[in-house]
């Protein structure tokens, strides 16, 4: 009978622990709490401290000599920009080997867009439109980075940004709350796996938490003030779906929010991220982030920006070195208590164990030659850099060019630019081994075509000199490529323009190709939306190529010669002029929304409203129409859900992309409401002749908005539907929520 009882207790655990994950995970998770009160209950106060510290490598990858002192000692728990197997293992060896708790350390790396294999940048990707080919590159540059010793990535950057001017526009996923929170869940996944402990994962960063990219005048680290309102409908949801995903690691912001800097904001790191979404992961600053508290006029002095810094809940502190100068006196004085200091090191201990340190603390060197740009993570980045790719125009059907063509000419500042191609954040790439726009068009062209190359003019500077050689190469040709847009260290952090033209004499370049009559696409490299307005007008074919990364040239020539059918969508609006900035298409409607016809609106006097190219906006080499729009219901309850169908076809002779997106607009509501919210869209291929019903579903979570009290739920009244191939061609239906 007992043993009856028993085989029967054996196997309902034995069923539950296979059906159930989360209880496995929990016991293992029990296991880990238990060794970092082992580990806890023998650290020293100094050893404490010194797991919260991180500080910076050598640019080349190399540790400094410093570092493996207060390893030895226990005083540094992790580090950035050390890479590579051997220099790794290296220092991993004194912390293994030689400090007293034996504690590993975790080595940091910002793998932005790749490691050593570069993808395009994340603006780029978004534009994708794909989550799963985000999820693809993120893995490879996991794969990667692990190999050469890197635990842990300081990606992704999920913050949106509605200001072109701001420089790290470049780093994110653009404009949309709902496309950065797919997109962002997406690069987690792909960075870490199911479980960032196996040899091929590394754990993510979702950062810069939050509103970085709020800041004002589109000025990097400058001021952000934004309601709780707008914070939680734009800023928060990309963060949200990094939790969802289980992202293990966050990163503060630099800029203040609502007069309190990010780093030391009760509000976004206590109430929110821990209270209200249970992260138990680790917080780490952004560089040198406590030590401004004293900029931003919070601080009194050093040992007061480390008492709110991490009473606030920033972990870790990357580079300056306060709680590891003052943490000691700050717990003597009860400034600072030992419940808040053992909180963050258990968070630092939680993140060491999940990746496995303790049990694998090495790199494997071997695996490090093996598994670092190899020919199929090459092919990967070319497939998705040809993904990235958004056709703006294409008057006539310019393009695809013929590979035939007796003689083309390649033109401009970007044409055979390696260092441009892969971008401002690099991780461990190479220039030299970007493949640039020439060398693909080379390599693409029929042996008999002749390629002429003319750099035309320098990016960013004042001369005309190479115009009458450009002018001269481009009368030579049948067909003429422009490769123009900003250098890769244009966009970024610290890259903040108060323009948004083309650079230097490009604009000059391009009207003096346009006046010989030559037929000419223009090939834009750039890290933000420019204002491109003459472009627009007047060249026949415009494909925005962002900085598409080492497999670059190829992909482009993929695309412009047709292999390739561009599919991708802008992630950001494209503005006419700068003096729209902020311009985003979820905008409000106003109580004056624009009427040619009526001087009192909300509009401009020397520029339409509009945008160059909305967001969304995108070509194909065929056509695609969307018709067929159908609800399962005219009306729901408040908890309903409903779902949406339509209709794509390829109604072209070329198979093809189409992003079919679904917004929604709550009509009226106790908050005024945006007039469109992207909340569906779905990237399918179609053959010529092909129809694809595509299907959406709308529940709560879509239609939801925050009440006047700051609670979330769906409101009653008309809801409208709309689907299109952008957020400005859209066929609509409605429907009540009661
Ligand atoms: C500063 C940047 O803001 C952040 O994104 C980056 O991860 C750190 N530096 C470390 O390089």
């Amino acid at each position: 009978m007992r043993t009856a009882k028993l085989s029967c207790l054996i196997i309902i655990f034995v069923v539950l622990t296979s059906l159930s994950p989360a209880l496995v995970s929990s016991s293992s998770q029990d296991r880990i709490e238990q060794r970092i009160n082992s580990l806890l209950a023998r650290m020293t106060l100094e050893e404490k401290l010194g797991q919260l510290q991180q500080l910076d490598g050598e640019a080349n990858g190399n540790f400094r000599p410093e570092h493996v002192e207060m390893v030895r000692k226990g005083l540094l728990g992790s580090t950035l920009n050390v890479r590579g197997a051997a220099r790794t293992n290296e220092l991993q060896r004194v912390a293994v080997n030689e400090s007293r708790l034996k504690i590993p350390i975790l080595f940091g790396f910002d793998v932005i867009h790749g490691y050593r294999t570069v993808f395009p940048i994340p603006l780029g990707e978004a534009a994708t439109w794909d989550p799963a080919a985000l999820e693809r590159s993120a893995a490879i540059a996991a794969r990667e980075a692990r190999a050469a010793g890197v635990h842990w990535t300081f990606a992704p950057m999920v913050d949106i940004a509605r200001d072109a001017r701001w420089g790290r526009i470049a780093e994110g996923s653009g404009e949309d709350p709902y496309l950065g929170a797919m997109l962002a869940a997406a690069r987690v996944r792909g960075f870490q796996g199911s479980d960032y402990s196996a040899p091929d994962k590394v754990v993510a960063t979702a950062k810069h938490w939050v509103a970085y990219g709020a800041a004002e005048a589109g000025r990097d680290y400058n001021t952000t003030d934004l309601s709780e309102r707008t914070l939680r409908e734009v800023y928060f949801p990309p963060f949200k779906a990094a939790i969802d995903a289980k992202v293990g690691t966050f990163m503060t912001a630099f800029n203040d929010i609502n007069g309190v800097p990010a780093t030391a904001n009760p509000f976004v790191l206590s109430d929110v991220l821990r209270s209200e979404w249970k992260f138990d992961g680790l917080v780490v600053s952004d560089y040198t982030a406590v030590m401004e508290l004293m900029n931003h006029g919070l601080a009194r002095d050093e040992a007061d920006a480390a008492s709110y810094a991490l009473n606030a809940g920033t972990d870790m502190e990357m580079v300056s070195r306060f709680y590891n100068k003052h943490g000691a006196a700050l717990i003597r004085s009860g400034k600072i208590s030992t419940t808040t200091l053992n909180e963050a090191v258990r968070r630092v201990l939680r993140i060491k164990f999940r990746l496995g340190l303790f049990e694998k603390p090495y790199a494997d060197e071997a695996r490090e030659t093996n598994s670092i740009f190899t020919p199929e993570h090459l092919a990967a980045a070319r497939e998705i850099a040809a993904r990235s790719m958004v056709l703006l125009k294409n008057q006539g059907d310019f393009l695809p060019l013929s590979k035939g063509v007796k003689a083309i000419a390649v033109i401009g500042p970007l044409a055979d630019s390696q260092k441009d191609m892969i971008g401002s954040w690099t991780g461990d790439g190479k220039a030299e081994e970007a493949v640039t726009l020439l060398t693909g068009v080379k390599s693409k062209v029929s042996p008999q075509t002749t390629v002429r190359y003319a750099k035309g003019s320098e990016l960013n500077d004042n001369s005309t000199a190479g115009l009458d050689e450009a002018v001269r190469v481009a009368r030579e040709s049948d067909v003429v490529i422009v490769a123009v847009g900003e250098s890769a260290e244009m966009s970024g952090e610290a890259a903040s323009r108060s323009s948004l033209d083309l650079p230097g004499q490009q604009m000059q370049l391009i009207k003096a190709i346009h006046a010989t009559g030559k037929p000419y696409a223009v090939v834009l490299m750039n890290g933000r939306p420019l204002t491109i307005s003459w472009i627009a007008e007047n060249s026949p074919a415009i494909l925005e190529t962002w900085f598409a990364g080492t497999q670059g040239g190829h992909a482009i020539a993929d695309v412009l010669f047709g292999d390739v059918n561009p599919g991708g969508k802008l992630p950001v609006t494209f503005p006419r002029s700068v003096g729209q900035v902020p311009l985003y298409y979820n905008h409000k409607n106003t109580g004056r929304p624009p009427d040619l016809n009526n001087k009192y609106t909300s509009k401009y006097l020397d520029v339409p409203w509009t945008p160059q190219f909305p967001f969304g906006h995108g070509l194909s080499y065929t056509k695609f129409k969307i018709t067929n729009l159908k609800l399962s219901a005219v009306q729901m309850g408040r908890t309903g859900s409903l779902t949406v169908t339509a209709e794509v076809q390829n109604v072209g002779k070329r198979s093809g992309d189409e992003v079919v997106q679904l917004y929604i607009r709550d009509v009226t509501s106790s908050v005024t409401r945006p007039v469109k919210e992207l909340k569906g869209f779905q990237r399918v291929t179609l053959q010529p002749g092909e129809t694809k019903r595509v299907e959406f579903s709308l529940g709560p979570e879509q239609l939801g908005s925050y009440d006047r009290s700051m609670r979330f739920g769906v409101e009653p009244g008309e809801f409208k539907v709309m689907v299109g191939p952008d957020s400005a061609n859209l066929v609509q239906a409605t429907f009540q929520v009661r």
